[in-house]
């Protein structure tokens, strides 16, 4: 598979990427997902939310983090005073990646290849919206924006820098809160990690 990049307009804005996001064939994930799912939100958003890929709900519907984790999302967002709908909110890969027990589809962490190949698309929401700041949520996220070696639990929560030398903050991905064991405390360091991001913002 060649990656997305063939698939990406470089012309025209977020609608010509929207429209163009469905036909890409740049890694094997399109064939068994029901669509893509692109990204939400105004593209003059300041603050850009990255997660991992569609869950089963976001590719049923066609929408970012509208199952479980964005409910939790949203919960967090309102804690730490961040209006969902002004800011721009997207997953590093695009089509939904499963595995199927019966009839259900079990979501799988996406292969490093894949977060590669999708990495055009990212690329492009990153260049037409000029965040001022993202924040990265997990660590596919990570791995697509910040490097192999870039470590969410150690370098949560504070200001880094994406290579083109944009500021960002890295937390923990939705999910992962969602399924915690000391669901309060670990929602708790979600929102103040949120809420670093909302100050580097000012
Ligand atoms: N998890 C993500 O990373 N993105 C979604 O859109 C939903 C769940
Ligand atoms: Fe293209 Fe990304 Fe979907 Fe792979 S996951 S087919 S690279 S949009």
């Amino acid at each position: 598979h060649p990656g997305a990049e063939k698939w990406v307009p470089q012309q025209g804005g977020m609608r010509k990427v929207r429209a163009e996001l469905g036909n890409c064939r740049g890694c094997e994930l399109w064939q068994d997902a029901e669509q893509a799912v692109a990204g939400e939100g105004p593209v003059r958003a300041r603050m850009m939310l990255v997660g991992e890929t569609p869950g089963d709900h976001e590719d049923k519907e066609g929408h970012v983090f509208v199952g479980p984790a964005g409910h939790l999302l949203d919960k967090a967002l309102a804690e730490a005073g961040i209006v969902r709908s002004e800011v721009y909110l997207t997953n590093a890969v695009k089509h939904f990646r499963f595995e199927r027990q019966g009839k259900r589809r079990i979501h799988k962490t996406p292969a490093a290849s894949q977060i590669t190949a999708c990495h055009p698309w990212l690329r492009r929401e990153l260049e037409i919206v000029k965040p001022s700041l993202v924040v990265v949520m997990g660590s596919v996220a990570a791995k697509a924006l910040l490097g192999s070696t870039f470590r969410v639990t150690q370098e949560r929560g504070k200001r880094v820098e994406l290579p083109s030398g944009l500021p960002a903050v890295a937390t923990v991905h939705p999910s992962s809160v969602v399924r915690s064991e000391e669901f309060r405390r670990d929602f708790e360091r979600f929102v103040d990690d949120l809420r670093v991001a909302v100050d580097l913002l000012g």
